[in-house]
């Protein structure tokens, strides 16, 4: 038995920290687990993902980006997230198909039926059965992000990558997409909020995630939420 599980949310929300507690828990639960993000988590995906982040003077347009992102998905679905699910293995990724829906759909202004079908062929039938969306005013993820030490996209003047460079008109759009795809789907989304400690948002997590699909769990086996400070 298999759980795909997906963390969504806008720049700065936590998604990493949250993933990083969340694996450490399954992997002392012994369970067989796989953590992988968008775009990337594949050759061709992590060679999109440098063509789609670099900050860049040649403007994209917003078809284009959303076809990038669309290909990175369709390899990542095929060669990752299909496979592993089949195998029994949880599978738990950084972003996924509701990031084209708030980021292209909401954010660009792409038609919705558009990503919503393209999504739909590309993730050839795997879908996230949960869904933690990190739910953050963009003014605090931004301002969070911009304090981190520089990175590989983070050396412009800026410090930040294409798309964290964005207005923040645009990311609160993002931001209100993500909340309406989460009223859309409320038996797949969890909604939690960004501002909590880090501690009681993996909590909440787990806490959601065994009253919904407890039963995907081996029969001796109960979340220890706290089993994640080894390495948080
Ligand atoms: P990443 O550095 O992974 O951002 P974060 O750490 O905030 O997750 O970069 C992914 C960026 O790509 C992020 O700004 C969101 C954007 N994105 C889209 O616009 N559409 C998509 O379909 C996906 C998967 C990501």
């Amino acid at each position: 038995m298999s759980l795909f599980i997906t963390f969504e949310g806008v720049e700065g929300s936590g998604k990493s920290t949250q993933i990083e507690m969340l694996h450490n828990t399954f992997v002392d639960m012994r369970l067989s687990v796989v953590k992988t993000r968008e775009p990337g988590g594949t050759a061709v995906g992590d060679r999109l993902r440098s063509l789609l982040l670099e900050p860049s003077s040649t403007p994209f347009s917003a078809q284009t980006e959303l076809l990038l992102y669309m290909a990175a998905r369709a390899q990542l679905a095929k060669e990752v997230i299909a496979p592993a699910l089949k195998s029994g293995t949880f599978v738990i990724s950084d972003r996924y198909m509701d990031s084209s829906v708030a980021y292209q759909g909401y954010g660009r202004g792409v038609d919705l039926r558009f990503v919503k079908h393209l999504n739909k062929s590309v993730s050839n039938g795997s879908i996230p059965d949960f869904t933690v969306l990190l739910d953050l005013d963009p003014e605090i993820g931004l301002a969070r992000i911009s304090s981190r030490p520089l990175g590989i996209f983070r050396s412009g003047l800026s410090g930040l990558d294409r798309v964290e460079s964005e207005s923040l008109q645009f990311h609160r759009r993002v931001r209100k997409g993500y909340l309406i795809l989460a009223k859309e789907n409320p038996e797949r989304f969890v909604v939690v909020n960004g501002r909590e400690s880090k501690e009681l948002i993996h909590k909440q997590i787990v806490h959601e995630l065994m009253r919904r699909h407890g039963g995907r769990f081996p029969a001796n086996g109960s979340v220890n939420p706290n089993s994640s400070e080894r390495s948080a």
